[in-house]
């Protein structure tokens, strides 16, 4: 019908509808588009092409309706900016206007009504993202929405709710475990405990702690290639080798910030946001990490454990050989030998 970030748009189609149409009495705002990236990497067009719909279109409908006798004024808001969401900062940013529209509109006075949703599922922008991009949503402890359950939701907050609802099935456990350490959420603190006490240690901390310092090298790769895995929707943690540079593997940048988070979560420690591009495979994070950032000691006999990982993760490659061409053949043979001799 109309783009509604353009207001002569949206003039037309509300004269079209006194026009035609019995007396409008209510508006559901549900135009949006996304366009992710990590907030450095987002241009401004990123920036503008996902406000439009959102800030200009729910702003031309309140203008144009405001002297309306509503029953309702409702805008299809996202959780991203009620609980934030990484790679999203311009959606949250466009949401969040309409969060705040929702209260300039009660202040007058007017029907206003901000439904922060979770992810639907089945259809919609949620259900169309790649798999990985759902497996991160997932394992933030967030899942979908079934359109039932959101149908009955909507219907039941349409004529009777505050100004801002956020929707969306939960495990807060699992939620606030994946959060960085030491960011406060006074907005959750009704919810969940985000702040653990000081002495209270990670499990994989612990765990560390009580081992035997020969054997904390092997827990931390092991560590180190799960977390991995679970980030890259992998559920076979051999597949992260020790010498694969992880971009190869499919880190995307927002993949590598939603790992930053979980070493940090899981080490109790701030860590460089560079760190994936500075130590960019196992090997290299687990001896700076070992080294540089984790207050324990550790074996010296870093060798033994990586024989063992570089054995598995020959063993799993094997397979890979009859598919490489001759260079690339000689090439991985060349390295193995590089990787042997350094280990004699
Ligand atoms: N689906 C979810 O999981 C989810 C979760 C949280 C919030 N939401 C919000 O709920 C709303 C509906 O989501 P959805 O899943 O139905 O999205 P969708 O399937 O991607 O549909 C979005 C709709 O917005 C329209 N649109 C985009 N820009 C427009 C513009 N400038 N003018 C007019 N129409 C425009 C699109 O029209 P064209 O197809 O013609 O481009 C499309 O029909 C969105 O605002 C979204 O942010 C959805």
């Amino acid at each position: 019908l109309g783009d509604i970030s353009h207001q002569e748009d949206v003039a037309k189609i509300f004269q079209q509808i006194q026009a035609s149409l019995p007396p409008l009495k209510g508006v559901i705002h549900s135009a949006g588009v996304l366009d992710d990236g990590v907030m450095q990497n987002l241009s401004w067009q990123q920036f503008t092409k996902v406000m439009g719909p959102k800030v200009q279109g729910s702003w031309h409908l309140h203008e144009l309706t405001k002297d309306l006798t509503l029953d309702f004024f409702v805008c299809f808001s996202s959780i991203a900016s009620m609980l934030g969401s990484s790679g999203q900062g311009n959606y949250a940013a466009a949401n969040g206007f309409m969060d705040a529209l929702a209260y300039y509109r009660r202040g007058l006075g007017l029907p206003g009504l901000s439904i922060n949703w979770g992810a639907w599922a089945s259809a919609g922008m949620a259900a169309s993202l790649d798999s990985r991009n759902q497996h991160r949503f997932q394992s933030t402890g967030i899942s979908s929405i079934e359109p039932e359950r959101g149908m009955q939701a909507l219907g039941s907050l349409l004529f009777d709710a505050p100004g801002q609802v956020g929707v969306l099935p939960i495990d807060w456990s699992k939620f606030a475990n994946q959060l960085p350490r030491g960011v406060k959420r006074p907005f959750l603190e009704g919810l969940i405990s985000v702040e653990p006490s000081v002495t209270e240690k990670s499990a994989f901390l612990e765990q560390l702690e009580v081992a035997p310092v020969s054997e904390r090298e092997e827990l931390l790769t092991t560590h180190l290639r799960s977390v991995i895995a679970k980030t890259l929707g992998l559920q076979d943690i051999r597949k992260v080798g020790m010498r694969q540079p992880l971009f190869d593997l499919g880190l995307d940048s927002l993949m590598a910030v939603e790992l930053k988070n979980r070493l940090e979560s899981s080490l109790e420690t701030s860590l460089r946001s560079t760190l994936l591009f500075d130590y960019p495979t196992v090997e290299t994070l687990v001896e700076y990490l070992a080294k540089d950032v984790i207050e324990m000691d550790f074996s010296d006999e870093i060798q033994n454990v990586e024989e063992e990982n570089l054995f598995e993760e020959e063993s799993s490659q094997l397979s890979d050989v009859t598919e490489l061409s001759e260079t690339e053949l000689e090439a991985s043979v060349l390295e193995e030998i590089e990787a042997l001799e350094k280990l004699i």
